[in-house]
């Protein structure tokens, strides 16, 4: 099967659900899941699942290059196929993306190309969104900006706040990213949409 890593920096409910999605006649598996918080509340429910968990530390290292080098160290005995960013909050540089390219994913709590960056719940409510959600894509160097491999919507509603919104997103995310990690593993790349 297709070896699956899976990047995290919190609490890792994507995460799960991608490791929970791949069982049985799926065609990948999780080989690792590594964060770069120690004791992202992630890692308990990887080791939970019996998957295998590392942490490397972006704090520990004394700049992005150090940090990206001990990142592939670490990932490279797990030898992946393939690459999931599941809320992992560093940016990558160039370099780190190169090696990848073509195998990492991440999943983004907007309709991209709207609301590259952070904070998006809360821009989609101040730009009067009437739908927002969640894309999952390829990375490349631009940041958010890499192909389309799947997107779900949501309604925004008249209360909204970027905490209600937020756990309507996160629900689709839920759907979203394991149906994309399927496809992509199967070798379909054209965008998925969810409504
Ligand atoms: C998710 O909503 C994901 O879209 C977002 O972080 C959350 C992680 O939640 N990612 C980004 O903002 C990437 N810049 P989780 O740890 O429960 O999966």
């Amino acid at each position: 099967p297709l070896r699956v890593a899976i990047l995290i920096s919190g609490s890792g409910s994507n995460m799960v659900r991608l490791v929970e999605s791949m069982t049985g006649d799926h065609p990948a598996r999780p080989v690792l899941v590594l964060s770069n918080v120690p004791g992202a509340g992630g890692l308990a429910k990887a080791e939970a699942a019996g998957v295998p968990t590392a942490v490397v530390d972006h704090r520990a290292h004394a700049d992005r290059a150090a940090f990206e080098a001990a990142l592939q160290a670490a990932l490279e005995p797990a030898r992946p196929d393939l690459i999931c960013l599941a809320g992992f909050m560093r940016v990558l540089t160039g370099g780190f993306v190169a090696r990848w390219e073509g195998r990492m994913l991440n999943i983004h709590p907007s309709l991209l190309p709207k609301f590259r960056g952070l904070d998006t719940h809360a821009r989609a409510l101040e730009a009067g969104e009437t739908r927002h959600g969640c894309t999952v894509h390829e990375v490349t160097p631009d940041l958010d900006a890499g192909p389309i491999l799947g997107q779900a919507e949501v309604p925004v509603r008249p209360d909204d706040t970027p905490e209600t919104l937020a756990a309507r997103v996160q629900a689709a995310e839920h759907r979203l990213y394991p149906a994309v990690l399927r496809r992509v593993a199967e070798g379909e790349r054209r965008p998925l949409h969810l409504g």
